[in-house]
């Protein structure tokens, strides 16, 4: 087979996790999005988005990409400027790791790094309106603006979505996906409801985080977790959700790089330990489908590193019973999600997102089959 790099993304493998998985449960199936080649699911969204950017004249030969992102979709739209030749500036935050800013600016990315936290002592309100404001200031500039636009969404509906259902024939109880941006959970979910609506659909977010509700607060899982409920997730295609603790993401993600050889990262390891609790609780046959959204590499200096992890006060090491009681312990966040909805058509102004999205986004919410059942509030 011979492609060009950005032709390697997506149909990525369902894996198994047999020693943590018991034979007398549900079984627990990863979607191991690491495979992509930018090393995330992000690739998936990144080139959907560039695609029809290029579709609709927004972004030129010679144009500069602008977005704000802590890492992963950073780095998919680093790679792809860097395989189709555009300047690609990224916004990221004193989160990101090192190894994410090698990755971005061995792409030949330009960071640029806020440091000014927002209202919620995040910082992705504060990189947005920044991404924003260079993007009316450099010409030829195209903002994917992954937050606000619903292409994002659109993207894992045409393609992860469809990939699971034709991987899993025989169906699935329950998919689980870690939330941020909302594109992964709100276009999966989206198609799963509509496809397979009895398949159970659990969103994971970090405590810390206010997508499903509660009070903001820092927290140290990255690539998840907002401060408000995304535009791109509608909630009334979530059953459940949960809010898990940093140190049990990352106990989690070790534990599976010791105990599987399978590499993910934090917001992986909180999504599989809801895969793990979820499967205590089905029957042999019963399938959990739970997306790991990126590899362990990206956080040797944080994730792998013991004296990082001493330093957060976490426990370095988890045998897979520990873990298993961990699943077992976790009670969920919410039984019905949409009465937590933060939804904030606010920030489309007091953000100024780009008319190039709000466009966009009209065209999205009209084609028929991404409103069927949809209670997405945007203005
Ligand atoms: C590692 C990781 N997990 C999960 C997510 C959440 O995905 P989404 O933004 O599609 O909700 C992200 C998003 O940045 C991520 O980087």
């Amino acid at each position: 087979m011979i492609v060009t790099i950005l032709e390697t993304i997506g149909n990525t493998p369902l894996i198994t996790i047999p020693n943590s998985n018991k034979a007398d449960e549900g079984q627990v199936l990863l979607k191991y999005e690491r495979y992509n080649p930018g090393g995330s699911i992000k690739d998936r969204a990144a080139i959907y988005l560039i695609h029809e950017a290029e579709r609709r004249g927004l972004l030129k030969p010679g144009g500069t990409i602008i977005e704000s992102s802590s890492g992963n979709f950073g780095i998919s739209l680093a790679m792809i400027g860097a395989a189709k030749g555009y300047r690609v500036i990224v916004l990221v935050d004193p989160k990101t790791t090192n190894a994410n800013l090698a990755l971005l600016k061995g792409f030949g990315a330009e960071v640029i790094v806020v440091t000014e936290q927002d209202d919620s002592g995040s910082y992705h309100k504060t990189r947005i309106s920044l991404a924003n404001k260079l993007a009316r200031e450099i010409e030829n500039s195209y903002r994917p603006d992954q937050c606000f636009n619903l292409l994002n969404s659109e993207a894992h509906y045409k393609s992860t979505a469809r990939e699971i259902m034709d991987s899993c024939p025989g169906g699935m109880k329950a998919f689980i996906a870690a939330v941020s941006t909302g594109g992964q959970l709100g276009g999966i979910s989206k198609y799963l409801k509509t496809y397979a609506p009895d398949v159970q659909i659990i969103g994971v977010d970090a405590v810390g985080s206010a997508i499903f509700g509660g009070h903001s607060d820092s927290y140290r899982i990255p690539g998840i977790g907002l401060g408000w409920t995304p535009v791109n997730l509608d909630m009334e295609f979530v059953d459940c959700a949960y809010k898990i603790a940093d140190e049990q993401a990352f106990l989690t993600a070790r534990a599976f790089a010791r105990h599987e050889g399978v590499l993910m990262g934090p917001s992986s390891g909180a999504c599989a330990l809801v895969a793990l609790r979820v499967a205590q609780q089905l029957a042999p046959g019963d399938r959990v489908v739970c997306m790991v959204s990126d590899g362990g590499e990206r956080y040797i200096q944080t994730l792998f590193n013991d004296e990082w992890m001493e330093q957060q006060g976490f426990a370095t090491a988890a045998d897979t019973e520990t873990i298993r009681t961990m699943a077992r312990q976790l009670q969920p966040w919410s039984m019905r999600p949409s009465d937590c909805s933060n939804y904030r058509s606010d920030l489309l102004d007091s953000l100024e997102v780009p008319d190039s999205t709000l466009r966009m986004n009209s065209e999205v919410l009209n084609r028929e089959y991404y409103n069927q059942g949809s209670s997405i509030y945007i203005d």
